[in-house]
């Protein structure tokens, strides 16, 4: 028997300490401005690993006695859902309850706040932020002012740094127009104690957002964050299973990395299946073997989910999406590859792949175009005609 230990591989959630992954430049950059009270923007495609990246930020800074905050844009239904969500999240930043509430009620004037308190689950127990008497978009706006100001207050009253994560910042621009990008910039610009990072999946709408006609023009530095060096992840795999207990085979990490495409989240949930797979079988020995049957369950697993995104496409979107997986995403405009996959005129192959792309089915990857999930892309390969 070997020891029981769990599965050093994450998927799907922000990656614990443990399962992090180097990124020590980017860890080391993002919390030197975010100590300096930057407005720092993160820019990646999806999956790359922001958010767990901010954790790691947050928990750095939070060791150096900063007061960290982390919401998700993208969770909320509405603006004024937003707003509470986010004061909610400043008001429990500290963990002494009678006195955030007062601080809280004090603090924003515009509105009554109502705080409820429902002892339990977590050690704060549920608490919820909600701002009734709010109604017209007047009201809104003068709320969101005195919302957007909070950190600076909250740096003030407790002597303490304040940093403020803003993930999936990209859904900002859904809840009212420009008129958020411009009260908050307006607001955070001048916040001295406060560091900010707003992280962005997408990059398209977030460069447009950091444009020169657009609020956050020049508001602070620009992090894109790029893949983890293949190499080294391959490394830190086999290292993983090495430190659980495994004897990884001669290559399995780079395997891995490689048929993950090397994005973070298809390399770490090929990992876990296939460390999985060799726990199932009560051996030690960690196999290339080992990682084919972990992608044949996981295909198997995904079969319905991709089959309805292949009945979505159109006739030459999938001859297209054939294309960039048969040929490894290049040369789709040249006439050779358009006659060899039946794709027709070459605008007909443009218009396709930029349907294709525009629902994040494929992505741009320098001159090649790739498809976003590597499981897919396997199964495009191994399942469809
Ligand atoms: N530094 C890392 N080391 C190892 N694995 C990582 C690392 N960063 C991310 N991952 C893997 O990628 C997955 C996605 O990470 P994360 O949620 O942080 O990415 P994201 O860029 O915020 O994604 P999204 O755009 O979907 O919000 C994680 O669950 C984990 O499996
Ligand atoms: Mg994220």
């Amino acid at each position: 028997m070997f020891n029981v230990t769990d599965n050093p591989f994450v998927y799907g959630e922000v990656v614990p300490t443990a399962a992090f992954v180097n990124r020590v430049a980017e860890l080391d950059r993002l919390v030197r401005d975010l100590a300096a009270a930057q407005k720092v923007f993160l820019i990646s495609p999806r999956r790359y690993g922001k958010s767990s990246l901010i954790r790691q930020a947050l928990a750095a800074m939070a060791r150096r006695g900063a007061l960290t905050v982390d919401v998700t844009v993208s969770s909320f239904s509405s603006y004024v859902a937003f707003l509470e969500g986010y004061a909610r999240a400043l008001m429990t930043a500290e963990t002494k309850w009678d006195r955030a509430r007062t601080w809280l009620r004090e603090t924003i004037r515009s509105a009554r706040a109502e705080v409820r308190y429902t002892p339990g689950a977590s050690a704060l127990g549920a608490v919820t932020v909600s701002f009734p008497g709010v109604r017209t978009d007047r009201d809104v706006s003068r709320l969101a002012l005195e919302v957007f100001a909070l950190p600076a207050r909250l740096a003030q009253a407790r002597r303490r740094k304040v940093i403020v994560a803003l993930d999936e910042f990209q859904a900002i621009g859904g809840f009212n127009g420009g008129s958020v990008e411009h009260a908050l910039r307006a607001a955070v610009q001048h916040q001295r104690d406060v560091g900010y990072v707003f992280a962005g999946s997408e990059p398209s709408l977030m460069e447009r957002m950091l444009g020169p006609k657009r609020p956050f023009y020049k508001a602070g530095p620009v992090m894109r964050l790029e893949k983890i060096p293949a190499d080294e992840f391959a490394t830190a795999i086999d290292a993983r299973f090495a430190r659980s207990g495994m004897k990884p085979e001669q290559g399995l990490g780079a395997a891995i990395v490689d048929l993950a495409g090397n994005l973070p989240y298809d390399v770490q949930r090929l990992a876990h299946e296939t460390w999985d797979e060799v726990r199932g079988r009560g051996r030690k020995r960690a196999t290339l073997d080992d990682l084919h049957h972990a992608l044949k369950r996981l295909l198997a697993e995904h079969q319905m989910m991709f089959e309805a995104v292949w009945q979505r496409l159109t006739l030459t979107q999938r001859s297209a999406l054939r294309a960039v997986v048969l040929e490894e995403g290049q040369g789709l405009h040249s006439a050779d590859v358009r006659t060899r996959h039946r794709l027709g005129g070459a605008s007909t192959v443009q218009a396709a792949l930029g349907a294709l792309v525009r629902d994040d089915v494929v992505t741009r990857d320098g001159d090649r175009h790739v498809v976003v999930d590597s499981l897919f892309r396997e199964w495009v390969a191994r399942q469809t005609y």
